[in-house]
């Protein structure tokens, strides 16, 4: 995790730096630094807490050089010391790093034994050092001893290192990590997203793994490859941001504000696609692949957290509607099994970020045992986006708060496109169903608009709920992974406990938790498993629970049963997550806000995992 940025260049730098600071502090926020090279020197100020902590220390800094960093904790606790950027021993060297150093227990013992000393515990201050006792000892250029020390370590980094005697030149470096490069006449900007530079300029360089490159102010960009220093010729690209959709606007958090943003991104997600007059659903990677996608003997998803949750959806979908056994398997345990991938697997990985460390390695792994892998990604030229076979983008816009919303559903209506289109190809699904479904598809956003407008209703629930230490989520079918977000969802931004349960499964163990303290939330549509779930609401009022049930418009005898309802509009089975988690999502955004808690800034949670 962990946010880089830095310029070089005319204009003064702390103004930039502090500001890209903030807007990647979704990236990691527990503590800061910044450094500014002016006249052979440089200032340098880090904090613990959030950029503002930091600007509050700081007054005003003269230059035109300078870096800054805000992290998110691996290797020491978040404090001053800890904080980047890192100065090498001498103080030449100023550096700030995103990523993990694996081996540097291994270069600390060869360093302490060449005299060197520590002040922090991060791998960060092994890697400024190494670079300095390479440089020293080969009477190297800085650019050299950089590309040397990164041919030792092991682990994943990008990186920005200045030399004080020479603030006119920084050395960036990527490997694993984001990185990129806005360019302007006489101006660099590095950042981990092109985010804090887009004011200044649209042209950017997105640098691969193992890149390096020189920025020399008035000097062309001086791009090459870490292991054996060939020079390559960069290729800029036009960046398609549009302002307006990272600002808050009149929401009081971003989270909020993705979460009202929801009906405007499924049509994003659909643009283009969904050609519902002709009946047609057209999406690049499958029409390119059909052969591979009807001929496909399993599919099997592989992502993390909020990601995974849709890929349990996408597992319904894909096996009620194309027919085809799927299988979904979280990155971290996928990537050190030893999976089985046979001929005609497919592989699909699923990533708003599309730089979480566990899903790059379980794609990598995936493609090592020769499986096609199709990715489903929010960012654009992200590393997944970049390393599939083929795949396609969800088109939800910048999400900024930790908490994932437009995220999910908007990769809930690409699996949904997917399983219509494969079951089409492979003929397992009826051209009424077919039809029925495309046009239910195209409803949505106008059901979820209906549905924002329950929130009033919400708060007053909260109001009643927000100072309970523990919920339990229910839903069977295609909702019991919506229960699972739902509880997700409340505990990263309240810190309530809360568990997501199949409600079948209730009576095997969970039923013992309840009593008249427990809130059960309980998804109890009527196109669902409605009687089933009567069954369940029952279980829970006979033991005092509370229920909290989400029911469809009219409805009566879930109604009569629950303590609260909350009422959304009937949509098909198949898509019903997109519907039923906005409840939920409103439910944890103003529960935590009652209870004071930071809802874009999940305390030890960071944007994008970029590390194991
Ligand atoms: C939860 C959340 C995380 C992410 C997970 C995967 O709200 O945001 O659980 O879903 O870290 O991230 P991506 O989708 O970027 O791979």
């Amino acid at each position: 995790m962990c946010g880089i940025i830095g310029y070089l260049g005319y204009r003064e730098a702390y103004p930039i730096i502090i500001n890209g600071l903030k807007k990647l502090e979704y990236r990691g926020y527990d503590s800061s630094g910044i450094a500014i090279f002016y006249n052979g020197k440089y200032s340098l100020y880090k904090t613990k807490g959030r950029v503002s902590e930091l600007e509050k220390k700081i007054f005003s800094i003269k230059g035109t050089t300078g870096i800054g960093h805000t992290r998110w904790a691996t290797h020491g606790i978040p404090d001053d010391i800890n904080a980047h950027p890192h100065v090498s021993n001498s103080k030449e060297l100023v550096l700030i790093h995103n990523g993990i150093i694996e081996n540097y227990h291994a270069i600390k013992i060869i360093l302490l034994k060449n005299g060197f000393t520590f002040k922090s515990e991060t791998d960060t201050e092994v890697l400024v050092n190494l670079i300095e006792y390479i440089q020293k000892k080969n009477q190297l250029s800085l650019e050299e001893a950089v590309r040397i020390s990164l041919n030792e370590v092991i682990g994943a980094y990008s990186i920005a290192v200045i030399e004080k005697s020479d603030p006119d030149r920084i050395v960036i470096a990527k490997l694993g990590s984001p990185l990129t490069l806005g360019i302007n006449e006489k101006e660099f900007f590095i950042a981990s997203d092109p985010t804090p530079f887009i004011d200044y300029t649209k042209n950017a360089i997105y640098l691969k793994d193992g890149e390096m490159a020189i920025l020399r102010k008035d000097k062309e960009l001086d791009l090459r490859k870490i292991i054996d220093n060939h020079k390559l010729n960069p290729i800029i690209k036009e960046l398609k941001i549009n302002l307006k959709e990272i600002e808050k606007g009149e929401y009081k958090h971003f989270m909020l504000k993705e979460i009202y943003e929801q009906p405007k991104t499924i049509l994003d997600t659909l643009r283009g696609r969904l050609l519902i007059s002709d009946g047609l659903i057209c999406i690049d990677g499958i029409e390119s692949n059909k052969e591979i996608f009807i001929n496909a003997k399993c599919i099997t998803i592989v992502a993390c957290g909020t990601s995974w949750h849709s890929s349990l959806i996408g597992e319904y979908l894909l096996e009620e509607l194309a027919r085809i056994p799927v299988k979904v398997e979280y990155a971290s345990e996928f990537r050190y099994r030893n999976p089985i991938i046979e001929e005609q697997n497919i592989v699909i990985v699923i990533s708003q970020s599309g730089e979480t460390a566990d899903t790059i390695a379980a794609l990598k792994l995936a493609k090592k045992k020769g499986a096609f892998v199709f990715g489903i990604c929010n960012v654009a030229g992200s590393y997944i986006a970049r390393n599939v076979d083929a795949g396609a983008y969800t088109h939800a816009g910048p999400e900024i708060g930790v908490a994932s919303t437009k995220s999910f559903t908007s990769q809930i209506t690409v699996l949904f496109l997917l399983a219509l289109k494969i079951g089409k190809y492979r003929s397992t699904i009826t051209n009424i169903r077919y039809e029925f479904l495309c046009k239910e598809l195209i409803s949505v956003p106008e059901k979820m608009n209906f549905t924002l407008k329950i929130d009033n209703n919400i708060q007053k629930i909260s109001k009643l709920y927000h100072h309970v230490n523990n919920f339990l989520y229910l839903g069977r079918g295609i909702n019991f992974p919506v229960s699972l977000e739902g509880a997700l969802k409340l505990k990263e931004i309240s810190y309530i406990h809360a568990e997501g349960y199949p409600a079948g499964e209730m009576k095997h163990g969970p039923i013992a938790l309840i009593d008249e303290n427990m809130p059960v939330v309980v998804i109890a549509t009527k196109k669902g498993y409605y009687e089933k779930i009567i069954g369940n609401i029952q279980e829970i009022k006979a033991r005092k629970g509370k229920i909290i049930a989400i029911v469809n418009e009219g409805d009566i005898q879930a109604s009569k049963l629950a303590d609260h309802i909350i009422e959304i509009p009937i949509i098909s089975e198949e898509l019903s997550p997109l519907i039923t988690i906005i409840p939920l999502q409103l439910l944890a955004y103003q529960i935590a806000y009652l209870r004071g808690k930071n809802v874009d800034r999940p305390r030890n949670l960071a944007k994008s995992v970029t590390v194991e």
